[in-house]
């Protein structure tokens, strides 16, 4: 089977085989079955977060399950439950339309419900775990159902027990979300707070906040459906706040943010933009032009052209500014 078209970046690699899974019964089924229960497995959601450096030679699990439904409420949350096959910004856009502010500032994202937890998705100011209560998941190893909630989940920066302890393991089927009843704006992040304020806005609601963030995201990153990519290639790098200041001291306009336990993440947009690569191509792997975090396919191209552009990135990064970059994506 071809996975062309379902992962964004648009690698043309090929998979075993490829089985929609729509509720926990498929999986089940798939567990019972001695041979594809042998097969290496992967799950894919939207594919938007993964890079084929070559054919995956293994089941696909593709995530179908739909449905979003208000379940219940806390003290000061309203708990909306979403299935793992849902669009992220389907369910944006579904709580907005039913006035549920929370989530507006992860509008846009590409991807699906079930995979946002794995790599605890943000921007803008906001991660899922601020809007995160809970999920199911089942566990291959057991055949059992897990519940886990958001400390049991392990979230960090684009990180989560699901790429560590239960990777290759626990399938999520759907993430139940608290958004408050109570709602507050977020504008923490400077180019939000500069975009509502230009529009004149001085006490936006969450979907005037939803629109900013669409309108700057439509400015900067490529659409996959015209340009395939996996949004940012690589993490943000968190260095100790001596080689912070020493990189300062050498590069005055570096950007830089302090993290809670005083160490800082640096802008890995700039320092690649400041080694010159906004823009370039090799092969037919490219940086995209308004993001130097972006890399695209700008047509056909393999999964090894794509890595080898990033390997030539992140030397170029390492000797320029002594840091590593690590991928943002998943490699299969
Ligand atoms: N910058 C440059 N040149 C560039 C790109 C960025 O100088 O080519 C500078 C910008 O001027 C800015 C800073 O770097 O001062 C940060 O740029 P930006 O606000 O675009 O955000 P980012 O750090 O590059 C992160 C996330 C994005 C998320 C945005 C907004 C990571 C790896 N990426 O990007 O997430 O949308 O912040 O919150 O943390 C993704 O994970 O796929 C993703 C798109």
């Amino acid at each position: 089977v071809s996975l062309r078209s379902f992962n964004t970046m648009g690698i043309d690699a090929h998979a075993h085989a490829l089985l929609p899974v729509h509720g926990v019964d498929d999986l089940r089924a798939v567990r019972a079955d001695p041979t594809l229960n042998a097969l290496p497995r992967l799950v894919l959601g939207g594919g938007s977060n993964l890079l084929f450096t070559g054919d995956f030679d293994g089941l696909v699990l593709q995530m179908r399950g739909t449905g979003i439904d208000i379940v219940g409420e806390t003290g000061d949350a309203v708990l909306v439950r979403a299935a793992a096959g849902e669009s992220w910004h389907g369910l944006v856009m579904w709580t907005l339309a039913h006035g549920l502010g929370g989530m507006e500032n992860l509008s846009l994202i590409p991807g699906s419900v079930g995979a946002s937890p794995i790599q605890n998705i943000g921007a803008y100011g906001s991660e899922l775990k601020d809007c995160f209560h809970g999920l199911t998941a089942f566990d291959f190893d057991t055949g059992a159902l897990l519940h886990l909630d958001r400390e049991a989940c392990e979230f960090g920066y684009r990180d989560s027990i699901f790429k560590h302890r239960l990777r290759d393991r626990a399938v999520i089927l759907d993430v139940t979300f608290a958004l408050p009843k109570r709602w507050q704006p977020n504008l923490r992040y400077a180019e939000l707070a500069q975009e509502v304020a230009l529009r004149g806005w001085t006490a936006p609601g969450a979907a005037d906040i939803s629109a900013a963030v669409i309108a700057i995201r439509q400015r900067k990153l490529p659409d996959p459906a015209l340009l395939g990519n996996a949004g940012s290639f690589f993490k943000n790098p968190v260095v100790p706040a001596a080689q912070r200041d020493a990189l300062l001291a050498r590069h005055p306009g570096m950007v830089s943010h302090l993290q809670g336990d005083g160490s800082f993440k640096l802008a890995a947009g700039w320092l690649i933009d400041q080694c010159g690569w906004k823009g370039r191509t090799m092969g037919a792997a490219g940086v995209y032009e308004k993001q130097a975090l972006v890399l695209v396919n700008r047509g056909g191209a393999s999964g090894a052209e794509m890595v080898a552009l990033a390997e030539a990135i992140g030397q170029d990064v390492e000797s320029r500014f002594g840091v590593r970059l690590e991928p943002e994506p998943v490699f299969v």
